[in-house]
């Protein structure tokens, strides 16, 4: 980060007020530091849903909204989709470089062996009612985890922060199978470290113990990509909640937690279900043009779910690789008659001609597609956000650590424009109060 040069800030009877510098990063938009703004004119900035705020500098993830570009740690997107598995992309995020093979098999075997949860937390199941959503689940669950693995919580022990990243990375997929198991009834599947990361995972969710699981390796590979699209995606609503919550020195599992339940909002990780919702609403292709007029009607508070987005202002590259997994997935299921598929893609070409969309920018985002993949791999769609969680831990662990060793990293605490009511006296009448 350098100052590249500043920017004098003078009033309307051009009187200076201040002189800011302004910084560069490796590349992407200069920023204006505004820490010493208050301090020198008394004013705060105002930015409601961070807009035009970076509220912290970070070399995990790039994103250029404009041009359609999403890099982690500078590698282009498609490229990690098509050449590295999912434990791949975890270790790149959470240490800066790709892993040499002995680096990625010990990796993955330190995970492998993480896998179970302690057995008194299947008590905390028998808690929830059976339709509970499994992301009420996944919060209460995953924030029990500190009452668990205490033994490693000290935040400024990078040993520490590395232990509870292999702890998150590997009991979360394990708690999302347990999460749908219990809602279907069915038994508890434990881990089976012969098992790739992903093979393990679909075994724990779809399997029962009375058949043999055989894992089908286009469906594997679907998923592990699947999980790759969602690993990181910069200063996200969920991710800037784990690093206001970790500003705070509150132990990571309540952090990630925090993370999982900023995630559920229908704005953010929720929408991947909405959309499901909202195809089988639409049902026929016949029905799109109500729904697309719904959208662009001010006065109706329905919105096209899977399409914006605050950043990409162009096509999201990761809806594009969810769109060929989806096709590979269906071919592979031969169903590529799918109906959900077919009104997604008629609903994308429409929506894509419509002057409303082309004029604000809204294109499908990576919500659009993974719940059409989600479904055809036969995971029902209350459990798609809780799917997204699991490949978001990954960027939650890396930004939170990044977060912790940052030197200029203090308590997250903003400010506000104050519109109340000014000082004023309790009334006499209420003065009779005993
Ligand atoms: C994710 O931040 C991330 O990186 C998130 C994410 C990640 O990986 O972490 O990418 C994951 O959350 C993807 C987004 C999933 N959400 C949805 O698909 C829900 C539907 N989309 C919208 O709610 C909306 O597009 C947001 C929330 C995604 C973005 O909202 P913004 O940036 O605040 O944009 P906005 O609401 O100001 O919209 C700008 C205009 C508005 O119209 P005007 O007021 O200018 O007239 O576009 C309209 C909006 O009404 N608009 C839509 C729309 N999205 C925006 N109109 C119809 N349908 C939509 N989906």
């Amino acid at each position: 980060m350098t100052q590249s040069t500043s920017v004098t800030l003078t009033s309307k009877d051009s009187k200076t007020l201040c002189e800011l510098p302004v910084l560069s990063g490796t590349t992407g938009p200069d920023v204006l530091d505004v820490q010493s703004l208050y301090k020198q004119t008394g004013m705060f900035t105002y930015d409601p849903g961070f807009t035009s705020t970076a509220s912290c500098r970070s070399a995990i993830t790039y994103i250029d909204g404009e041009a359609g570009v999403l890099l982690y740690r500078g590698y282009p997107i498609e490229q990690l989709a098509e050449k590295c598995t999912f434990l791949e992309v975890c270790y790149l995020l959470l240490e800066g470089e790709l892993p040499d093979h002995q680096q990625l098999q010990a990796f993955e075997r330190n995970i492998t062996l993480h896998t179970m949860v302690h057995d008194q937390l299947n008590n905390f199941f028998k808690g929830f009612r059976r339709d509970a959503h499994p992301m009420a689940i996944m919060v209460g669950v995953v924030g029990a985890l500190s009452a668990f693995y205490h033994d490693a919580l000290d935040i400024r022990s990078k040993c520490d922060r590395q232990m509870t990243a292999i702890r998150l990375l590997a009991k979360v997929p394990t708690i999302v199978a347990m999460c749908h198991k219990y809602s279907t009834g069915t038994p508890f599947m434990y881990p089976k470290n012969k098992l790739s990361y992903v093979e393990n995972f679909m075994r724990m969710m779809l399997a029962t113990p009375c058949e043999e699981f055989e894992p089908n390796p286009v469906l594997v590979k679907a998923l592990d990509r699947i999980l790759i699209l969602h690993a990181d995606h910069e200063q996200n609503a969920s991710t800037s909640t784990v690093r206001l919550a970790g500003s705070s020195g509150a132990n990571p599992f309540a952090c990630i937690t925090a993370g999982i339940a900023c995630l559920w909002g229908a704005a953010h990780g929720g929408a991947n279900e909405a959309v499901l919702n909202m195809l089988e609403e639409i049902q026929d292709v016949s029905r799109i043009g109500i729904y697309i007029d719904k959208a662009k009607d001010k006065s109706d508070p329905f919105r096209l779910m899977g399409f914006g987005h605050r950043v990409y202002k162009n096509h999201d590259p990761r809806a594009k690789l969810m769109r060929e997994t989806c096709h590979q997935v269906l071919t592979e299921l031969g169903l590529c008659d799918d109906k959900m598929f077919k009104l997604a893609l008629e609903l994308e070409r429409i929506a894509l001609e419509d002057e409303y969309f082309i004029e604000k920018k809204l294109y499908p985002n990576v919500d659009f597609y993974s719940g059409i993949v989600l479904h055809a791999l036969g995971i029902p769609s209350k459990m798609f956000t809780a799917i997204f969680a699991m490949g978001r831990t990954v960027g939650w662990i890396s930004h939170w650590d990044e977060m912790i060793a940052d030197p200029e990293q203090k308590i997250g605490r903003p400010r506000q424009l104050y519109t109340g009511a000014a000082r004023r006296d309790v009334p006499a009448i209420h003065g009779n109060a005993v």
